[in-house]
């Protein structure tokens, strides 16, 4: 084959677009957290980041101890700007640190060695200004699966295929939120929920944002209610954690998906496998944030009855599971 090399060059050209794009995105807002401004998004993840560490180091095993004097002072300055921002203090975010720190009290040596004396005055400050939330107390016993389900879970995961056929239905909005609840409770780094979800029930707006993705010729026009998932990049220090939104948004997504089919509604991933052109086209047409990275559409909606899909079988479990003893 002739090797051409103007086409060599716009094709690196545009691999670099892609990157740099990315590359720009993650400098601007993986930014370790610094704020020139009050911003709800990038506070509350770095406070969780903080106190996550405090009730992280309280339900560790083995005798208890003092520990994460560092994070514990974080965490005050962090509510310290919280309140300054005048950010709600009915926030889970901000009783969950408060809740933290409460747990984290009960640790304080007796007496207080002179080091620790400012921490302790800035604790009991927050304990005795705000009234103790017995929900968001931490930390708490596991529940535990007292009988196999794994014939539920076997036949959910079964039953859930992806639809390209559906009705006209409109999906309930309270179906919906009841599986955003379910999807919020998959594990995230350090527990900061950096996914955000966008609805557009089927209308002008959601047949334009449907233009720009490529798997959705033949039922696009059809699909009762499209989300686009994103991952917040406030939600992460810096570019070590470039990785992250698209894990937290994957296992979010999976407990999404399957809490939708739980309650009989059908869904279709539809891949963000674009251009910087086409990501910044859907933009304009929405109030997707820019920190927020788009990870992917979803078509919801019921299944016509007499919707087929197809086999795709999987691979052999032998094929993918590697034991190294
Ligand atoms: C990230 C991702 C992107 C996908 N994009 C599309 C798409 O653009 N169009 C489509 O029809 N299906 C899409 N799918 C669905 C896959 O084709 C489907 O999950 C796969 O073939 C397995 O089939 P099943 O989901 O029915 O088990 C996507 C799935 C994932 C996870």
């Amino acid at each position: 084959m002739k090797f051409h090399p103007i086409k060599a060059l716009k094709a690196l050209w545009s691999v670099l677009k892609g990157y740099l794009y990315e590359l720009k995105q993650n400098r601007r807002y993986m930014n370790n957290w610094q704020r020139s401004s009050p911003d709800y998004w990038s506070l509350s993840s770095e406070l969780i980041f903080y106190y996550h560490k405090l009730e992280k180091g309280l339900s560790m095993p083995g005798e208890s101890r003092f520990f994460g004097a560092a994070p514990a002072r974080q965490t005050c300055k962090l509510l310290d700007e919280w309140v300054s921002s005048g950010f709600s203090q009915n926030d889970s975010v901000f009783l969950g640190a408060v809740e933290s720190l409460r747990g984290y009290f009960k640790r304080m040596p007796e007496p207080v060695p002179e080091e620790l004396r400012g921490l302790n005055v800035a604790i009991k400050g927050y304990l005795e200004n705000i009234e103790p939330c017995d929900e968001l107390s931490t930390p708490i016993p596991k529940l535990f699966t007292q009988e196999n389900q794994l014939t539920f879970i076997e036949e959910l995961a079964t039953r859930r295929r992806s639809v390209r056929n559906f009705i006209k239905k409109p999906v309930e909005l309270e179906f919906i939120e009841r599986a955003v609840s379910v999807a919020q409770k998959a594990p995230s780094a350090c527990n900061r929920q950096p996914c955000k979800l966008h609805l557009y029930s089927n209308g002008e707006l959601q047949q334009k944002l449907l233009k720009y993705q490529n798997g959705n010729r033949g039922f696009g026009q059809d699909i009762p209610l499209l989300g686009i998932l994103t991952s917040d990049s406030r939600s992460f220090f810096d570019h070590t954690e470039k990785n992250e939104p698209y894990l937290d948004a994957g296992l979010f997504l999976m407990g999404f998906i399957y809490a939708l089919e739980a309650q009989g509604i059908s869904s279709c991933c539809l891949n963000w496998c674009v251009s910087p052109w086409e990501d910044q086209q859907v933009r304009k047409l929405t109030t997707i944030a820019p920190s927020e990275k788009i990870i992917t559409y979803l078509a919801i909606g019921y299944a016509a009855d007499d919707c087929v899909v197809p086999r795709s079988p999987r691979r052999s479990v032998e094929s993918i599971l590697n034991y190294h003893g």
